[in-house]
């Protein structure tokens, strides 16, 4: 079973396609869609280890000769370090402007490789294989690309879109069961913030989604790119719409910073942030105890953690979100759920208020 989406960008449009067996075909997808004049994979380590034969027989088949240079995963390589180690490999292989870079991991790989081919030579082509369930759902689609400063995480970046995203559902049998825990989070952020069938759909299937049901996976995976496929075409830039994402992350981003991202999974940290934003909503009066009840409940059933740790103060949390990217004019700026499947934006919070919901999730 294959799916396929369309990012709808004018001249920078471009499909996602899901299903099984696709790691077997790459080199006829990246032949028929771009017909690049050489290509170049960037592989994650582990990934390399346990996909990097299949997709270089298959580029090979295709009539390309093919390079891989490999990258640990992890936080640590989105660094000044590993672009430069990147970008070396692209000059010492002589690509060009019509050559193809290949992104094959997770989403630190993604965004990695992805800002190395916005800037070498102001831009060439690269095509997304995501291999993480946080990758496949969120970070593989939308040209966010970026690397980390040592001060804060994704300062130096740039919007650029893929040729393509091309998903293997079979990648996932090898991935650690929480990290397949901590990507549920971004579609159970997807539900509540615009689409309750999708939300309802892993309320019922979870059992299949944790256990890597191909067909379960491909359904909620496409549905969850057509969500932000369709947020993207909405709102390339992030100037309005696309914030709705941060769902949950101004809360969940603090987390992340104040345990130097040793502890959390960026998903996990989300799924406290989700909690506490939607107390916080509760608090206010915009959404319902049981809406609340019916999300902390899927979260919970996801085995993704709802509570602050009991060594952070609740104001401490709340200077840490106040340094988050994402405030505007010194004003915090929050997204909080009406309803499973509606959110609304609110820059007139009171400091009060956030502390007191983070109060309450410990
Ligand atoms: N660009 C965007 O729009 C966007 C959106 C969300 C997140 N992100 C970024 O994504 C990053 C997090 O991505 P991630 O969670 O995928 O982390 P990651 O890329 O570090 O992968 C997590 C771990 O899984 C391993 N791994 C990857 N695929 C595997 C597989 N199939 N089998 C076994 N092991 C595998 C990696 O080696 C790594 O240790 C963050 O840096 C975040 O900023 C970007
Ligand atoms: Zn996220």
């Amino acid at each position: 079973m294959i799916k396929t989406i369309e990012v709808d960008l004018k001249e920078d449009s471009y499909p996602i396609i899901v299903g099984t067996g696709i790691i077997n075909r790459i080199g006829a997808y990246i032949k028929s869609h771009i017909q690049p004049t050489s290509v170049l994979i960037v592989a994650d380590t582990v990934v390399k280890y346990h996909f990097a034969p299949p997709v270089v027989d298959s580029l090979k088949r295709s009539g390309y000769d093919v390079s891989i240079v490999d990258i640990p995963g992890g936080e640590g390589s989105k660094s000044v370090d590993q672009l430069f180690q990147v970008l070396d490999s692209l000059v010492d292989n002589q690509l060009d402007r019509g050559s193809t870079l290949i992104a094959l991991g997770g989403g630190v790989i993604g965004d990695l490789v992805g800002f190395a081919a916005a800037v070498y030579m102001r831009g060439i082509a690269y095509v997304q294989i995501p291999t993480t369930l946080q990758a496949q759902v969120d970070a593989s689609v939308g040209g966010k690309t970026a690397i980390n400063h040592p001060k804060g995480k994704n300062l130096i970046g740039a919007f650029h879109q893929p040729k393509l995203v091309l998903i293997d559902v079979d990648t996932l049998k090898t991935l650690p069961q929480r990290d397949i825990h901590a990507g549920l989070i971004e579609v159970i952020k997807m539900g509540v913030i615009r689409d309750e069938s999708m939300f309802a759909m892993v309320e019922d299937n979870l059992d299949g989604v944790l256990n890597l049901d191909a067909k379960t996976l491909i359904e909620m995976i496409a549905c969850a790119c057509a969500n932000k496929a369709d947020i993207v075409a909405k709102d390339e830039k992030e100037s309005g719409l696309r914030m709705v994402l941060n769902y949950g992350h101004t809360f969940g981003h603090a987390l992340e910073a104040l345990t130097d991202y040793k502890v959390y999974r960026h998903g996990e940290a989300v799924s406290v942030g989700l909690n506490c934003a939607a107390r916080l909503a509760v608090n206010l009066g915009l959404f319902s105890e049981a809406d609340f009840e019916r999300q902390r409940t899927l979260l919970n059933r996801s085995k993704l953690p709802l509570t602050f740790p009991t060594d952070l103060s609740p104001e401490t949390i709340y200077d840490a979100m106040s340094l988050d990217k994402k405030t505007v004019g010194g004003k915090l700026r929050l997204i909080l759920p009406t309803r499973i499947g509606a959110v609304v934006i609110r820059d007139d919070v009171p400091e009060t208020k956030i502390i007191e919901a983070i109060s309450q999730c410990y």
